[in-house]
């Protein structure tokens, strides 16, 4: 439990007696919500598992909306997979290294949870994850976004959680025909 909002790579800090001091662990942001056949992080993990090292679920988005997201620095693009080269957490207008944003879904190594020990505060007065997974690359260590099959929903805004609602009840055959009604 997080008992002071001091960010998102704090709360993951919080939970460092959960995770072996071996083990790759996942991290998942529930106001992402993701439609799929085979779940995101499924996906990711079948990847992982060829890859190693850490990885983040990655989307294109609009150049103008990078600023509201982790934004990826790409060195090699070899489809669903690319490696990174850097990562900045919200990056102001105009700076970011691509329009490639991290979504909420993670596989980290411990190696981050040690970074976030040292991890100062950053965007937004925060201590960010971004920032401790970027110092993995720093460190030489890989890091890779892997471009997910399936439709995300950002349910942190009110239209995409009305918009997540919508599309689930319509996937839903007791629900379908009396919503489509509208
Ligand atoms: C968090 C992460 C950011 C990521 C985003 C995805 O930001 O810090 O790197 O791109 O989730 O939804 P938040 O939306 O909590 O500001």
């Amino acid at each position: 439990r997080q008992h002071q909002a001091r960010g998102l790579g704090h709360a993951v800090w919080c939970a460092r007696r959960l995770i072996g001091p071996d083990e790759s662990f996942a991290v998942m942001l529930p106001d992402d919500v993701i439609a799929a056949e085979t779940s995101c992080l499924k996906q990711m993990v079948d990847a992982h598992a060829k890859t190693g090292g850490c990885m983040v679920a990655a989307m294109e988005v609009p150049r103008e909306k990078a600023s509201a997201y982790g934004i990826l620095d790409v060195s090699e693009d070899m489809g669903s997979l690319v490696q990174a080269r850097g990562m900045v957490e919200k990056p102001k207008v105009g700076e970011a290294p691509s329009n490639l944003a991290v979504i909420g879904r993670y596989i980290l190594t411990p190696d981050v949870l040690h970074n976030l020990e040292k991890t100062e505060e950053g965007s937004g007065g925060e201590i960010q994850l971004t920032d401790a997974i970027a110092q993995e690359i720093t460190e030489g260590r890989n890091v890779f976004g892997y471009r997910f099959q399936g439709e995300r929903f950002d349910c942190g805004s009110k239209a995409g959680f009305l918009q997540a609602t919508v599309a689930f009840a319509l996937e839903r055959p007791e629900l379908r025909e009396e919503l489509s009604l509208f």
